[in-house]
């Protein structure tokens, strides 16, 4: 995986770009959270979402030091489509969310199945509030019209890899954000 043009058509985004968008969304949800940290929960999504948390919590510290907990929902798999199924491969088994102000952080919102039912879900659970914090959006791909509280960056709707985004389990140590080649996931 040395030469990038095999497998990218472009980079959309580089670690310089990825650092300024971590810092502005940490200062808008440092302000946003300032006098009720005491409820606030992280949940973040496994895997794709893993680099971005762990960037962007350091990014919160010292001001905002939130629990983070994960979820692990079932990926596109072979496939680069949304079934629009909530699968969970790990749950909040043994957390109480209930009364809770939650932070999703999700790494890309594409057709906004996914994330749509996933806040539905936690609502059902008893969360106070559920806010939605995404690295990346495909709004012209959504199916179902879903708030974005917090979005790093949006981006035309094709399939990109890096930074915790994956197809097929390649290409998440990237460290930047970069358009995948058609030819290899068509
Ligand atoms: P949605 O339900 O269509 O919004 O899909 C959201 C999920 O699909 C994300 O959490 C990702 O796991 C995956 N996904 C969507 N677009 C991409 C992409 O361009 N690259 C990698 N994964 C993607």
């Amino acid at each position: 995986m040395n030469d990038s043009s095999e497998y990218l058509d472009r980079i959309l985004l580089d670690a310089y770009s990825i650092g300024s968008i971590i810092r502005s969304l940490a200062a808008q949800i440092k302000l946003d959270y300032k006098d009720r940290q005491d409820d606030l929960i992280v949940i973040s999504v496994l895997k794709g979402a893993y680099f971005f948390t762990a960037d962007l919590q350091r990014a919160l510290s010292p001001e905002l030091d939130p629990v983070v907990e994960f979820i692990q929902l079932s990926s596109y798999g072979a496939g680069s489509k949304s079934s629009g199924e909530l699968k969970f491969k790990k749950e909040l088994e043994d957390v109480n969310i209930s009364g809770k102000d939650l932070l999703v952080v999700e790494d890309i919102v594409d057709t906004g199945l996914t994330i749509s039912k996933l806040r539905e879900y936690l609502l059902e659970k008893g969360a106070k509030s559920v806010r939605i914090c995404v690295f990346l959006d495909k709004s012209e791909a959504r199916m179902v019209e879903v708030k974005l509280d917090y979005v790093g960056s949006k981006i035309p709707s094709e399939f990109v890899v890096g930074y915790g985004l994956d197809y097929n389990e390649q290409y998440r140590n990237l460290p930047y954000i970069g358009v995948l080649k058609k030819e290899i996931y068509s």
